[in-house]
């Protein structure tokens, strides 16, 4: 039988993993051959509800999952770990301003950056989930010189999946018919889903819409804000939701994506579509064997420009301000 997958979880016992963690388990990360092995990282007054949640994994009795082992020391569970999902992260607290929740994320991002770098083995992707997720991914690559920078990537797929799911609705076609689905830029507000470069079953999205007053004022905003909509109506943030955008995420970097589609993944910049080189923003993606390659040669007509300049400029102060508080 195959050596085990080590994959790290850290915020395992949050709302996300308590999704994340069986699915990951259950073999949906790399079918039904593949075992893996989770190391799962908490901050200490967590650990006894993460032990439940392991008696709970026990109880599943997968067959895909080879061992557990949980902590609090960063550099014992991420040793050897080939991807790291990167989940728990500080949450803003009533009365905390922008500045005290980049720097509560940071002191996590560095510290786990570095634990990283010194532990993780030769061939790590890691894949951050936990917001602010692009500028803490940014630190976390900052903090690990030694690994590849693009190893690391922050989660925009739970947008594409939105963005998805909405076109379907308004177009009466299946998900599966709908393709070249685009974020740009930051897992935000600002976040820019692009219709214009999107196909529904082959036919160009914004014409098969024919409708921009409805890409504009309605599918944009619905998709940017879809977060907040689901805190109104569960009373809690989507979980279950980014668990599964998180794993859709990790499998289709390390097995790859379609033929004649791609995703949207929020990785570092290398200048293209004149997104700052250094950030990491959302882009199209296609990947191949736990590599991706930014899709080339689309057109950006003003409307998008604009909409594009807009959220990586949010990226670019963020980047400005985690420069100021000395993190990167
Ligand atoms: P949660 O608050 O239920 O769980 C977070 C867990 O992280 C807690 O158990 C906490 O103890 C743990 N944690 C905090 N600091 C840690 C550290 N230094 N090391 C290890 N664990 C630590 O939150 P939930 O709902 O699971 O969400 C997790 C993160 O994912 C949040 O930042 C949330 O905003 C973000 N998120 C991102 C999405 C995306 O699309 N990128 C979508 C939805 C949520």
């Amino acid at each position: 039988s195959q050596t085990p997958l080590k994959v790290a979880v850290t915020g395992a016992a949050g709302q996300i993993g308590y999704s994340l963690l069986f699915r990951l388990a259950s073999g949906s990360l790399l079918g039904p051959d593949r075992p893996i092995e989770l190391r799962l990282l908490e901050i200490t007054p967590a650990l006894k509800a993460l032990e439940g949640v392991v008696m709970e994994l026990d109880d599943c009795a997968f067959p895909t999952l080879a061992g557990v082992e949980i902590g609090d020391d960063a550099e014992k569970i991420f040793d050897g770990v080939n991807l790291a999902l990167l989940v728990g992260a500080r949450p803003r607290g009533p009365g905390m301003e922008r500045g005290d929740l980049l720097s509560a994320n940071g002191a996590i991002f560095t510290a786990q950056g570095k634990a990283l770098n010194n532990v993780a083995a030769d061939d790590v992707r890691i894949g951050v989930t936990g917001n602010p997720a692009n500028t803490n991914a940014l630190i976390a690559m900052t903090n690990a010189p030694d690994i590849p920078q693009e190893r690391f990537s922050a989660l925009t797929r739970l947008d594409h999946n939105r963005a998805i799911s909405q076109l379907a609705a308004k177009t009466g076609a299946s998900v599966t018919d709908i393709k070249k689905m685009t974020i740009w830029g930051n897992h935000s507000a600002t976040q820019y889903p692009d219709l214009f470069h999107a196909e529904v079953k082959g036919q160009n999205a914004a014409e098969a819409v024919g409708d921009q007053d409805w890409l504009e004022n309605t599918f944009i905003p619905t998709v940017a804000k879809r977060g907040a909509a689901i805190i109104e109506a569960r009373g809690s943030s989507s979980a279950a939701s980014a668990a599964s955008a998180t794993v859709d995420a990790a499998r289709d970097w390390l097995h790859g994506s379609a033929e004649n589609d791609w995703v949207s993944m929020a990785v570092v910049s290398d200048g293209s579509y004149g997104v700052p080189e250094g950030l990491i923003s959302s882009f199209p993606v296609t990947t191949k064997d736990g590599n991706w390659e930014i899709v080339q040669g689309l057109e950006i007509d003003d409307f998008s420009r604009a909409r594009i300049d807009a959220s990586t400029a949010e990226l670019a102060d963020e980047r400005a301000a985690v420069t100021e508080l000395g993190l990167i």
